[in-house]
């Protein structure tokens, strides 16, 4: 039982770019490890010199933040050693490692264990950890590929010629990506230790956080991940799990790296040198451990799966708002939206609307009409998404709430450590409740018939899934966890609290998948395919989920937002790092609450938020209970004015938006990214994340300050124009910081030159706007030139790429000429436009 499971953590050390100042020693310490360069010994809270030097590591303290003080040794005891030949296998070779001694960190340590390699494509290869006599948890995410040759792969897996090391190699530029020292490795029965040396500082990745910059700090930071109700707090672990980073060579090429693993984990990355880096990971107790190397991009998502395309109306602005608590309320704000002609798409639905917070009914007192309103919303050519969580009330009247007598009759629930028992917990629904299983397909069918039921009841479009991390407002189920090693594992990695029960259930619950243990951060991925299905099933149409939790993969069925953030000026602007995080995560369709959620918004503030957040890919206005209002429409006239210019921006390049989409869904990639993104090699765009862009070619430069009237927007080395006046950016601004103005009524946009994008005349909704007539923003290079791309079909029809219609141009510009080839020419509906 106890070689079931496993934790980890991950040591990335960042490596020299050449130039370096060199290794800072510590005077006063016998070590000649830099300082920069230890790795922890004592990963979890509460070292001292005793404990340390108990553990066979070096104890000496240092000024440098965060340093560890307890650290391994330069002859380090620990860790494993080659033991003969690595043996060829179908798509690459395997060899096992034994321990060097039996000393160790947190007990149970494992040996021998098999490292593997697969060359899966040229471009991604994978190695393994694993334990070969015994079964452990792996996450049920098949990444696998047809295999090519060890000389066919772009990449070269090697050992030192001591076997003390293993070191993988871009063959291109005989860069090394990943040297990891065998004496570093852990692999215990709940513990998993790896480090390794990156060649460049310029990382990105690992989530989800609210991180203060897109490219991390390697200041001894561990980035703690555990599916976690936690509203956004700088590196505290939130919501999802995205264990990916992407580093950027020194030469500009990039590659990345997914620590396939769903238990706690805590990769920490250290600078090894002055100019250089260093990360480490720590995951919990939980599997194996498997990381895939990608080429460039991990979001050409070849591996993981490529993003759902969404609905065209989904691209739409969208309103919700916790707290109307009654239809009223809600028709005065529609209401006012339509008057100032403010584009709107979508209404969302929160729990008020609920009867008591009970899923699947209405609050037929507060929002009596709920289903007439329904259908007037969508003769208005406008969309309904309701809110659905997680948790079922079990102490209702019986023979009162059908979920719970079904599902109790199915046996749908998460259980107790028993297998058989329901986990009780307590959150929204009055009384104590169950969490549904979704990783049972008994849950699945249970959870399909009451969604489509439910479609009778509120003829929704879409369907957002809350609180599936799954949250429950107390430290493990009824009646709190038992004291064992799964519940309270020797090493927890540096998530909030240091508790796995924390706001959840216990670890030691039961899921069809797995212990909970395992299972806990896979919650909100089990859940959303399911409801992706349903939505399908019960609309006929593209499906529109929003999940809040989400894991690897999860961008193939639904959208996300940043959470729980604040009406602050700090979490208006650490919102672009998060879209740009989401957008390498393979989940394009993201954006944060406009306004922010927590506490009472400003004018000033909320407009500058409507003027950014109307250019995040998933584009809504959300608030938290007892705050006030804050609607585009409720501040009077000049508020409403700017916001629907804004949203009209917003609307007429949605063909570009939709065409992003498109190529993100069939050929991978991000819609939103960051300028270092298309300009790798300019070194500059590394840092940069206060602007972002649409694709290649629409640059977006939000105000992000209070009372600030101007912006410094970087201009990298492209011909830019203005977007409003369309005039050239001086090309004396290339490769440099410009202060543009940028007054209340205005965000700085601009157009790339060398692209083409597809616009259309704006409308109130996008049910309109598609009736309007199309053009094309031809914005040319310094040799006249540009090209760019129009995808097209009927917005909502499930598969039309699959079948065909479509309808998609290729534009080219180039002696004053423009030519459209039509690449497919397989919807009607286009012939009209
Ligand atoms: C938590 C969600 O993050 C938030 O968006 C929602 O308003 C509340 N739950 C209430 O449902």
């Amino acid at each position: 039982m106890a070689r079931m499971r496993s934790l980890c953590f991950l040591a990335v050390v960042l490596a020299a770019l050449g130039g370096c100042l060199g290794e800072e020693q510590d005077a006063q310490c016998p070590s000649s490890i830099a300082v920069r360069k230890r790795i922890d010994c004592h990963p979890q809270p509460g070292a001292s010199q005793e404990s340390c030097e108990a553990r066979g590591c070096t104890w000496c303290s240092s000024d440098v933040p965060n340093a560890p003080w307890c650290f391994f040794p330069e002859d380090s005891p620990y860790g494993y050693a080659r033991s003969g030949n690595p043996e060829q296998t179908d798509k690459g070779w395997r060899v096992t490692l034994n321990k060097r001694q039996a000393m160790s960190l947190f007990g149970n340590d494992i040996s021998p264990i098999v490292f593997e390699v697969e060359f899966q494509t040229k471009d991604r290869l994978r190695f393994r950890l694993y334990d070969p006599n015994a079964q452990r948890f792996e996450v049920p995410l098949k990444i696998d590929g047809p295999g090519v040759t060890a000389e066919e792969a772009n990449y070269e897996v090697e050992f030192s010629d001591d076997s003390t090391h293993f070191t993988i190699k871009r063959k291109s530029t005989g860069t090394v990506l990943w040297d990891s020292p065998l004496v570093d490795l852990f692999f215990s029965s709940q513990f998993l230790q790896i480090t390794t040396t990156v060649p460049s500082t310029s990382v990105y990745g690992f989530g989800e956080h609210e991180h203060p910059t897109f490219k991390h700090n390697m200041n001894f930071v561990t980035y703690g991940m555990y599916a976690r109700d936690q509203a956004p707090t700088s590196f505290a672990n939130l919501y999802g799990v995205h264990p990916f980073y992407m580093c950027v060579e020194p030469d500009a090429n990039a590659h990345g790296v997914l620590l396939l693993n769903s238990n706690a984990q805590g990769p920490a990355l250290a600078r090894a040198q002055q100019c250089a880096a260093e990360a480490e990971c720590q995951c919990g107790r939980n599997t194996l451990l498997r990381a895939a190397l990608t080429s460039s991009e991990y979001p050409s998502l070849q591996a993981i799966g490529r993003p759902h395309m969404p609905a065209y109306w989904a691209l739409g602005f969208q309103l919700s708002r916790w707290g109307y608590n009654s239809l009223d309320v809600l028709n005065e704000t529609v209401n006012r939206m339509k008057r100032y002609d403010i584009p709107y798409d979508v209404q969302h639905y929160d729990i008020d609307y609920m009867e008591r917070r009970l899923d699947f009914t209405y609050d037929k007192v507060n929002f009596a009409g709920l289903p007439e309103f329904f259908k007037e919303m969508k003769k208005s050519g406008r969309h309904n998404v309701v809110i659905l969580d997680p948790f079922i009330a079990k102490d209702e009247e019986p023979g009162t709430y059908r979920p719970y007598e079904l599902g109790q009759e199915m046996g749908v629930w998460v259980n107790n450590s028993d297998g058989v028992t329901p986990a009780v917990g307590q959150a929204w629904p009055p009384g104590d409740c169950v969490f549904p299983d979704y990783s049972n397909p008994r849950t699945v069918e249970w959870w399909t018939q009451l969604c489509l039921e439910f479609k009778d009841v509120l003829d929704y479009d879409g369907i957002w899934i809350d609180m599936n991390e799954p949250s429950n407002f107390m430290r493990g189920q009824i009646p709190g966890c038992a004291d064992t090693e799964i519940n309270n594992p020797p090493f927890i990695p540096s998530i909030t609290d240091r508790s796995l029960a924390e706001k959840t259930l216990c670890p030691d619950s039961k899921t069809y998948l797995g212990e909970h243990y395992n299972t806990h951060s896979l919650f909100g991925w089990s859940q959303t395919e399911p409801t992706f299905n349903v939505v399908q099933q019960a609309t006929g149409k593209r499906p529109f989920v929003l999940s809040r939790s989400t894991f690897v993969g999860s961008g193939k069925h639904t959208a996300h937002w940043l959470g729980d953030n604040f009406s602050l000026w700090k979490d208006l602007r650490r919102s672009i790092i998060g879209i740009m995080e989401f957008n390498l995560f393979g989940i394009p369709y993201i954006g944060a609450d406009i306004c922010g959620f927590n506490y009472n918004t400003t004018y000033e503030l909320c407009l500058r938020w409507m003027q950014l957040g109307s250019f995040y890919p998933f584009s809504r206005n959300h608030n938290s209970e007892g705050n006030i209002e804050q609607d585009p429409a409720v501040f009077g006239d000049e508020f409403a004015e700017i916001s629907r210019a804004t949203l009209r921006i917003r609307y007429s390049l949605l063909p570009y938006l939709y065409t992003l989409f498109y190529e993100s869904h069939v050929h991978g990639g991000t819609v939103v990214r960051s300028l270092m993104h298309e300009f790798t090699s300019d070194p500059e765009t590394h840092e940069i994340d206060t602007a972002f862009l649409w694709g290649s070619a629409f640059m977006i430069a939000p105000v992000l300050e209070e009372e600030a009237r101007t912006v410094e927007v970087y201009f990298p080395d492209a011909q830019w124009f203005d977007y409003y006046t369309g005039r050239k950016v001086p090309s004396s601004w290339k490769k440099g910081y410009y202060t543009v103005y940028a007054p209340l009524d205005k965000i700085p946009l601009y157009i790339r030159g060398g692209y083409i994008l597809p616009e259309q005349a704006p409308a109130t909704t996008t049910t309109e706007s598609r009736l309007n007539p199309f053009g094309l923003i031809i914005a040319l290079d310094e040799r006249g030139k540009a090209s760019g791309s129009l995808f097209w079909d009927d917005g909502d029809s499930i598969d039309t790429i699959e079948n065909e219609n479509y309808f998609l141009a290729k534009y080219k510009f180039s002696k004053g000429h423009l030519k459209t080839e039509i690449v497919k020419d397989g919807y009607r509906g286009a012939d009209t436009l």
